[in-house]
């Protein structure tokens, strides 16, 4: 069966959507982010080389899927999410039950510009595509690098311009950025950059097609 064309106000409310997820259609996307940015998401853990008893924040994980498998990648991680959706942060907790259960991970809902922890909190930070979505984005920055502790790194993972200004969604609500602008606002902010990955990944279309996208995963230090 063909797929229906979409009109402008049904791409503007998808673009709502993955900005800040909400009710039901928040909880389907939800479900298609997990499996479309599936690869992204995991090339990113591995990229963070978590080891044995690391505190991690992720900003914006979704329905967070991909934590039992985060969780084994070394022993005694404790893991925090903060995401502004009220909608995800309740999937999250649905699905990741037994995790908060046996104490070491839990759920936060942010209001999108302050990080409610302590100065050098955190061993790992990461985030997959949100930087589109930040409301302050050099305070966000800021925000980061100050719960980061020193020595402890930062992955910042996103589709970059050039692949997203061809999507029919991003007109809206969406702010992209490119390599360079990525580093500059990181370096701004007082981090190092230490590396950037500049990779093809496999997405899954909304229609589910495979859909190869260029990705930067970029690693900074404090
Ligand atoms: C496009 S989804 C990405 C979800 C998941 N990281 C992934 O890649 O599939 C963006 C998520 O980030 C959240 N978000 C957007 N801006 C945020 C911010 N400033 N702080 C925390 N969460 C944010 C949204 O509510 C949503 O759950």
């Amino acid at each position: 069966m063909m797929e229906k064309e979409w009109n402008d106000e049904e791409w503007q409310e998808l673009a709502n959507q993955l900005s800040e997820p909400q009710g039901d259609a928040g909880i389907k996307t939800g479900e298609m982010m997990a499996s479309s940015n599936e690869n992204m998401i995991f090339r990113t853990i591995d990229l963070l080389g978590l080891s044995v008893d690391e505190e991690v924040l992720e900003i914006g994980h979704g329905s967070a899927s991909h934590l039992n498998a985060l969780m084994r990648k070394a022993s005694g991680l404790e893991y925090t999410g903060i995401d502004i959706s009220l909608t995800m942060i309740e999937e999250a907790k649905r699905i990741n039950s037994a995790l908060i259960d046996a104490g070491s991970v839990s759920f936060h809902l942010s209001d999108g510009l302050h990080i409610d922890f302590s100065d050098n909190q955190f061993d790992k930070i990461f985030t997959v595509n949100t930087l589109y979505f930040w409301k302050d984005p050099k305070a966000y920055a800021q925000e980061i690098y100050r719960v980061l502790k020193p020595g402890g790194s930062f992955c910042l993972a996103i589709a970059t311009k050039d692949f997203m200004e061809k999507l029919p969604f991003t007109k809206w609500v969406f702010q992209l950025y490119n390599r360079s602008m990525a580093e500059e606002l990181l370096s701004s902010a007082g981090f190092s950059i230490q590396s950037v990955a500049e990779e093809k990944d496999i997405a899954i279309s909304r229609t589910g097609e495979q859909v190869e996208r260029d990705i930067i995963i970029v690693t900074a230090g404090k």
